[in-house]
């Protein structure tokens, strides 16, 4: 995996079929995905449960991109080994999910995984301030996490303030939570390079009309591209 700026689109599987996550990763993938963005959640971090490493292993065998996991559990420490057999490229860990989040990048690093650290709305950027070298992803939540479909919170100056902070790093800006068309020129312009898109990738589509899939991820990396080649 090596690093780039370029944007990257990964459809949130959250907004697939859970009877059919196998058919619909082939199908984002077919249709143009980036990378493939899977959504953790334990019913005690965030207020929904989706799956946990078992599962993520099983998606494992039909990712063929960039398996991108975004653990919304707390704790994260006891889960880092599990997901690291479970195949994860990225694992991204809250910074509210505990008090040792430089203690827990490490650990993500040390099990062979590229580390992510994201933040809620309502943290600010200073709180990864001093772990961006420990960091392969700075994951900014547009929404309060825990459900697809809600609507997008505009925070331009967090995501320009972290685009300054982490400089020449080659730390990824990641944008999570309402990324639509319309909202996708906001963060790109701002400095984000990976968009992550649950319904508006997922919307109007299925495994046997996968072309809708693949129009919507066209819609949204077009509007960002634009934003990000004039930022
Ligand atoms: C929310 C998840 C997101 C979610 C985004 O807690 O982290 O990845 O799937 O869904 P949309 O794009 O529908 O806002
Ligand atoms: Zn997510």
């Amino acid at each position: 995996m090596s690093f780039d700026r370029s944007i990257k689109i990964a459809p949130s599987i959250l907004s697939a079929d859970f009877a059919d996550f196998g058919r619909e990763i082939r199908a984002i993938e077919d249709q143009g995905a980036d990378w493939v963005h899977v959504d953790v959640m334990d019913n005690h971090f965030v207020p929904n449960l989706t799956f946990g490493p078992q599962a993520v292993k099983a998606f494992r065998r039909h990712v063929q991109t960039v398996m991108d996991v975004h653990l919304m559990i707390a704790p994260v420490d006891p889960s880092i080994a599990a997901y690291a057999d479970a195949g994860a490229d990225i694992l991204t860990a809250h910074v509210e999910a505990g008090p040792h989040i430089h203690r827990t990048l490490q650990a993500i690093r040390a099990a062979g995984m590229k580390a992510g650290v994201a933040l809620n709305p309502g943290t600010p950027a200073e709180a990864v301030a001093h772990v961006l070298d420990l960091a392969d992803l700075v994951l900014v939540m547009t929404v309060n996490p825990g459900f697809g479909g809600q609507k997008f919170i505009d925070l331009t100056g967090k995501v320009r303030q972290l685009r300054a902070m982490i400089g020449d790093r080659p730390v990824h800006i990641e944008i999570d939570g309402g990324v639509d068309p319309t909202t996708a020129p906001i963060v790109a312009g701002a400095g984000a390079d990976v968009l992550v898109a649950g319904s508006a990738v997922f919307r109007g589509g299925s495994v046997d009309a996968p072309q809708v899939y693949g129009d919507n991820i066209r819609a949204i990396r077009a509007a960002a591209a634009q934003a990000s080649r004039a930022a």
